[in-house]
C-alpha cells in the first residue's frame, strides 16, 4: 500500500496528497483537468503525480474519494471496475446539497436515515468504503496541533480495510473511534454539519472533535 490515488482535486484532496507523502507514500491526484494541479505538484515534489480519475484509480493501491458528493457516484462509474474492486476506498465526501446553508446549518441531499456512502458502497460492492476525514476542515486533516490528540470517526463494512485506515489515522497524529458497519455512516456525515456551524455563524473553523472517555 504505497500508492495513494486520490480522486479529487480540491482543499481535501490537496491536503491530504501532501500528508501521504509527508509520510512516504507515492500520490497521484484525479481530476478533470490535471493540469490546474502543476502549483501543487511543484510544491510537493517527486513522489506527486497528477492525472485523469481513471489513471489514478488505476495508480492508486489504496484510494480516497475527495469530490463533491453530488458527483460521488458519477465519478467512481468513469473507473473500470477492475481499478475499484478489491480496493480500500477512504471516503471523505459529505452530502451536501447545492444550496445555502440555513442559519449555518449545512443542507444535505440524504434523509436521516440513508448516507452518501452507504449508496456508493451499495454500488461498488466489491470496495471496501471506510469513512474518513469527513468531519474535519482540510486544514487539520494531518497531524493537527490541538492540546489534546483529536478523535476521527471511522466506520465500513470491512474489518481489514478499517484496520489499514487507523494504521494511517496513527500517522497522521488521529485518535480514531470505529463506529462499526457502514450504516454508521448516517451519524458520522452530519457531524460536518456540526462542524461547519461556528465557522459559517462565527468564522470559526479552528477546532476538531474529541471522544471523551473513562
Ligand atoms: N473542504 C473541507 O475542508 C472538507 C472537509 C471534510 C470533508 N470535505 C468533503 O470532501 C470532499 C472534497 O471537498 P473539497 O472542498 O476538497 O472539494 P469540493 O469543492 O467539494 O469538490 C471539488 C472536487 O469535486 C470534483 N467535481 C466537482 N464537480 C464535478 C463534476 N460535475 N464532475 C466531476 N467532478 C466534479 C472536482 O473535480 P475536478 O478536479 O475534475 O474539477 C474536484 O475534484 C467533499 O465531498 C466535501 O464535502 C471537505
Amino acid at each position: 500500500m504505497n500508492k495513494i490515488g486520490i480522486l479529487g482535486s480540491g482543499v481535501v484532496a490537496q491536503s491530504l496528497g501532501r500528508g501521504f507523502i509527508k509520510h512516504g507514500y507515492e500520490v497521484m491526484l484525479g481530476t478533470r483537468n490535471p493540469d490546474q494541479l502543476s502549483d501543487w505538484i511543484e510544491e510537493t515534489g517527486n513522489a506527486a503525480s497528477a492525472g485523469s480519475v481513471e489513471e489514478t484509480a488505476s495508480f492508486g493501491d489504496l484510494l480516497v474519494l475527495a469530490v463533491a458528493g453530488r458527483v460521488a457516484r458519477t465519478v467512481l462509474e468513469k473507473v473500470e471496475p477492475e481499478d475499484l474492486s478489491s480496493k480500500v476506498i477512504i471516503d471523505a465526501t459529505n452530502p451536501i446539497e447545492e444550496a445555502p446553508p440555513v442559519n449555518g446549518v449545512l443542507q444535505y441531499f440524504t434523509g436521516p436515515n440513508e448516507s452518501l456512502m452507504e449508496q456508493l458502497q451499495k454500488a461498488f460492492p466489491e470496495s471496501s468504503f471506510v469513512k474518513a476525514f469527513s468531519c474535519v476542515g482540510s486544514a487539520f486533516m494531518v497531524n493537527p496541533e490541538f492540546e489534546s490528540t483529536p478523535t476521527m470517526f471511522i466506520c465500513g463494512n470491512d474489518e481489514t480495510a478499517k484496520k489499514d485506515v487507523r494504521s494511517i489515522l496513527d500517522q497522521f497524529g488521529w485518535e480514531t473511534e470505529d463506529m462499526g458497519a457502514v450504516e454508521a455512516a448516517r451519524a458520522i456525515e452530519p457531524l460536518a454539519m456540526l462542524w461547519c456551524i461556528p465557522g459559517f455563524q462565527e468564522n470559526r473553523w479552528t477546532h476538531a472533535f474529541k471522544l471523551m472517555k473513562l
